[in-house]
């Protein structure tokens, strides 16, 4: 079959590395994609916002299978677009979407269903959002409604903050005036990734990771779309992963189906794993940046059928098998980021570093020019060198001498990537 994935960043290249190898993908394409992505698929230059441009693409190439990497196309609901023009799509629809779409919404589908999340409300005014943070005093956490790219959070130490941050949003401090906030109780714990495949009706667990989404080391400094990942997450026990099933997952995809918005895809749960169990931070409608290069490493299976299982709600007795490893993934940054940064910067040194044991790298924000075989950067993450290991040391180990071998002056990493997990190997 013909498949097109939709997306340019480490997630995808993971996506189209696995799906490259899979005997039922006859041709892969990806629009835009990057200057790795290359070697696993063809980049198709398509603006992803444009729908029709996109279909009449898919019609074109005969593809048949579209899986659709970022949220903001989901949102949009390419989904829909793309089923009614009768191209099979994975993702959920843009109403199921909603669920990373809409803080306000995901938060009352919780309550509703009993899903453990933080006490919340919502609020469409300045005042009564200040006086509801004087009630309850800080630390609390100050949400704007709608996609917001990772930046629409602030967990604010104290009252001051939160006012301020509440005034952020209301004033249009992340591009335009928030319509709508959630504030909500602050969560103490460990925070794991969860992913799960739903086909509408049930749903099957993936591996479970943990990502730095912290800038600097010691995870201090603003957040990133994440800095480096590791899987598996230690704190994500057996007895961890069925309570989040039966607490989160399974009530969430029973409620979408009873509201006519059933969900299909992957669901990504943002979690807080508390002393008295998981809580519900957010869901992703997609899969993790960088959290999928970690997964894609460890799965064995053939990822094009679980898909396509996913989408034609026939997951029920699907099984999926992983590889016992620990992978991680280090992302290498322009120096600057998540600030200002400087582009078309040249990298060296990638096939030697790709050649270390157990290394593969995925693309990011990279370029290549026309005539001109060497790779540039092109963005904020760039790289992800991410290596597979007996245990998270050995991984992480496999990923610095890599990364020991890229010459790149204008670029940067953390250098501790995995600790929480490798003290506990320790
Ligand atoms: P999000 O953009 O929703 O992923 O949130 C960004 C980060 O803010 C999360 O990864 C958490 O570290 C933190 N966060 C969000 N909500 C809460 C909460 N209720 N309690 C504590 N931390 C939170
Ligand atoms: N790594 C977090 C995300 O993909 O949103």
């Amino acid at each position: 079959m013909n498949i097109l994935i939709l997306g340019s960043g480490g997630r995808e290249h993971a996506l189209a590395w696995k799906m490259a190898a899979s005997p039922l993908a006859d041709k892969l394409y990806c629009a835009p994609g990057n200057a790795g992505i290359t070697r696993d698929a063809e980049c198709v230059a398509l603006d992803v916002a444009d729908h029709k441009a996109v279909i009449a693409f898919c019609q074109q190439a005969k593809i048949d299978l579209v899986v659709v990497g970022p949220e903001v196309p989901l949102c949009a609901g390419i989904v829909d677009d793309l089923e009614k023009a009768g191209i099979k799509a994975f993702g959920p629809s843009k109403w199921a979407a909603r669920l990373e779409g809409s803080k306000g919404f995901t938060k009352d589908l919780c309550k509703a269903n009993k899903i453990p999340t933080a006490a919340y409300e919502r609020f469409k005014g300045a005042g009564a959002a200040k006086d509801y943070v004087r009630q309850h005093g800080a630390p609390i956490v100050v949400k704007a409604d709608g996609l917001a790219a990772g930046k629409g959070v602030v967990v604010a130490e104290t009252i001051a903050e939160a006012e301020a941050a509440i005034d952020m949003m209301f004033d249009g401090g992340l591009g335009q005036p928030a319509w709508e906030i959630v504030i909500e109780d602050c969560l103490v714990g460990e925070e794991a990734s969860f992913f799960a495949l739903c086909d509408g009706e049930s749903a099957i667990q993936l591996a479970s990771a943990q990502d730095h989404k912290r800038v600097g080391d010691g995870d201090k400094g603003p957040n990133t779309g994440g800095m480096g990942a590791y899987s598996p997450a230690p704190i994500m026990t057996p007895e961890m992963n069925q309570r989040v099933m039966d607490e989160i997952i399974l009530p969430t995809v029973r409620a979408m189906k009873a509201m006519g918005a059933p969900y299909k895809g992957v669901l990504f749960a943002g979690l807080m794993i508390t002393k008295d169990g998981p809580q519900l931070i957010e869901y992703n409608v997609r899969f993790g940046d960088p959290e999928t290069q970690v997964l894609m490493l460890r799965l064995m299976s053939d990822l094009v059928p679980a898909l396509l299982a996913a989408r034609d709600g026939q997951l029920k007795n699907f099984d999926l098998r992983w590889y016992p490893d620990a992978a991680l993934t280090v992302v290498m940054a322009a120096k600057g980021y998540p600030g200002a940064y400087q582009k078309r910067t040249l990298i060296e040194g990638l096939d030697e570093a790709a050649q270390v044991d157990g290394v593969e790298i995925f693309h990011a924000g990279t370029i290549a020019k026309i005539g001109d075989a060497r790779i540039y950067a092109n963005g904020g993450r760039v790289l992800n060198i991410c290596a597979r290991g007996k245990n998270v040391g050995e991984a992480q180990r496999r990923a610095y001498a890599a990364i020991d071998k890229i010459k790149w002056p204008e670029g940067f990493c953390r250098r501790d990537i995995g600790w929480q997990a490798i003290a506990r190997e320790k």
